[in-house]
């Protein structure tokens, strides 16, 4: 016999190099995006002679000399005309007056530690109505009180070291307010607020504010995060008079007493979060008058009374986070419910427990089962533990697979190593038979 033809050796090349190149690219997926280049903003067409085109506003017009002065005197490059949509990082946005334009939205973001804010500068930009700090350090600055009145939004967000809240509170248009990790010193949120009669939408988070929660609130508020920091006292009812709020996080603060009965009054609400407080009683019934409730966080906390039934008509709701508080009683769920939730935390509740009839095991619930008197038969299984769960659960009829939405996460991975293992075996077993062909001839 002669020696095996080329061809077959070129077919076993072909394939043990298909293989590799297969696991490496797959591998590789992540990092090799195309790296499209920088959208090169294309150059603004600022005096054509032609005939005005017909997607260019009239814009013609150019910005107020003395604001371009101030922009370049803060950093912001004006070689393009700062009304040039986009603008470099999106820090400007002008009116369309005539016969010159005005900055309305200023934004400025990682500035350098000598930039100066200038209460001149400041002063020729009175026609702001947004303005936006990010990542800026820049000295705490006094502001001409005409610019102060014209604003409707300002955000600072890391930025301007330290504010007040006598400094914040002379703001009186506002509809929008964001600061966060910029510490606030203010005897309480009420002086900031007093006189913002417009505001919509306030974020004052991650701002070590103390004091408490105000008596009065404009009643047009739609939004309030005030999370992380350092509030005290009771949830006010006046928080309750909100009919148009759709957000409320106070998270992460030193709030006690109950949650007001009254709490159902909030019925635009969506997102709610009152997570690691030091609240006590239980959790209001009066909740149930909310139908758009969509995320529910009251984790730590010192909750008790049992977990009410109306969470399970809650036809929105997505998330609920229950975990660590004293809780006890039958869990008031059924599979479909639970499994519709994309987060469920029930845990850190030692007297809290599921109906095994009701509930399988498998849905790792972090609640221990409960005994014929609703009582919890034994310590909460630990997460890792998932040969005790298997045949604790291989005791009752479980309805459906609900245990799927963990393995998935590994599966692909899995897969492509076994084809890959399979296919080098293949090669090899061939590449032996051909070795061994040849050795007994
Ligand atoms: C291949 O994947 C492994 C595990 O996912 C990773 O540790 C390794 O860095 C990857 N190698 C390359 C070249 O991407
Ligand atoms: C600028 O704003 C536009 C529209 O708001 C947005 O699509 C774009 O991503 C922004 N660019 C930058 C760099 O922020
Ligand atoms: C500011 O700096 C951060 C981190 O260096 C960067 O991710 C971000 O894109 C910068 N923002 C702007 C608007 O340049
Ligand atoms: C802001 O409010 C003041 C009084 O509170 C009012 O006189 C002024 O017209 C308002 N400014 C703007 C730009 O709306
Ligand atoms: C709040 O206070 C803590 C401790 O006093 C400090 O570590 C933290 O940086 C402060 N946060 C801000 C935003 O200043
Ligand atoms: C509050 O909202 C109502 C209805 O949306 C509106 O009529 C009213 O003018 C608003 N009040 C203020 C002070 O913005
Ligand atoms: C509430 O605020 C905290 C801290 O700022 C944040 O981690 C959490 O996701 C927020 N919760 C909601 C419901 O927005
Ligand atoms: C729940 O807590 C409240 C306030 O701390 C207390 O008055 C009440 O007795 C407690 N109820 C139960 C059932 O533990
Ligand atoms: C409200 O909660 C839902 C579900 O967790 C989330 O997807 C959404 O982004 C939240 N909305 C806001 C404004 O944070
Ligand atoms: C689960 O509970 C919900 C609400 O309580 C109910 O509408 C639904 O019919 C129940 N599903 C099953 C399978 O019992
Ligand atoms: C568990 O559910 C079954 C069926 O719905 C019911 O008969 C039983 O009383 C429940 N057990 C407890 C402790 O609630």
């Amino acid at each position: 016999m002669k020696p095996p033809p080329p061809p077959l050796f070129y077919l076993l090349f072909l394939l043990s190099a298909t293989v590799i190149s297969a696991a490496t690219t797959l591998n590789a997926t992540k990092p090799t995006t195309p790296k499209t280049p920088a959208s090169s903003p294309t150059p603004a067409p600022t005096s054509s002679p032609t005939s005005p085109t017909t997607k260019a506003p009239p814009s013609s017009s150019p910005l107020d000399p003395k604001q371009l002065e101030a922009l370049q005197s803060l950093n912001i490059p004006t070689t393009r005309d700062p009304c040039v949509q986009p603008s470099p990082r999106n820090a400007t946005i002008c009116d369309n007056s005539k016969p010159l334009r005005h900055l309305i939205s200023l934004h400025l973001s990682n500035c350098s530690s000598d930039l100066f804010l200038s209460f001149n500068a400041l002063k020729s930009l009175s026609s702001l109505r947004s303005l936006s700090f990010t990542n800026c350090h820049v000295s705490p600055i006094r502001f001409p009180s005409d610019l102060s009145l014209s604003l409707t939004s300002f955000s600072c967000i890391q930025s301007l070291r330290r504010l007040s809240g006598v400094w914040l509170s002379r703001f009186v248009n506002l509809t929008d307010l964001t600061v966060t990790y910029t510490p606030v010193s203010a005897s309480g949120v009420y002086v900031i607020l007093g006189n913002m009669h417009k505001l919509k939408t306030l974020t004052i988070s991650h701002a070590n504010l103390t004091g408490s929660l105000p008596r009065h609130l404009h009643l047009n508020l739609t939004h309030i995060d005030l999370s992380d920091n350092k509030l005290k006292g009771k949830i006010t009812t006046s928080l309750t008079l909100l009919q148009d709020l759709e957000f409320l996080n106070l998270s992460s603060n030193g709030l006690n007493g109950e949650i007001p009965t009254e709490f159902g009054d909030l019925i635009s609400l969506k997102n709610l979060s009152l997570a690691s407080n030091s609240l006590s009683g239980s959790i209001p019934d009066s909740m149930s008058a909310i139908p758009g409730l969509v995320h529910v966080d009251l984790s730590n906390n010192q909750l008790n009374g049992t977990v009410p039934k109306f969470l399970a008509e809650l036809k929105g709701l997505k998330v609920l986070n229950l975990e660590n508080n004293g809780l006890h009683g039958v869990l008031p769920f059924n599979a479909s419910f639970i499994k519709r939730l994309a987060v469920f935390k029930f845990g850190g509740n030692s007297n809290l427990c599921y109906n095994h009839s009701v509930l399988s095991s498998k849905l790792k619930l972090g609640v221990a089962r409960c005994d014929k008197h609703g009582l919890p038969v034994s310590p909460p299984p630990s997460k890792e533990s998932s040969a005790d769960s298997q045949s604790d659960s291989s005791d009752y009829s479980d309805e459906g697979d609900t245990s799927n939405k963990k393995e998935s996460h590994h599966g692909p991975s899995k897969v492509v190593l076994g084809f890959a293992i399979g296919i080098s075996s293949i090669v090899f077993l061939i590449v032996f038979l051909i070795l061994l062909a040849k050795w007994c001839r």
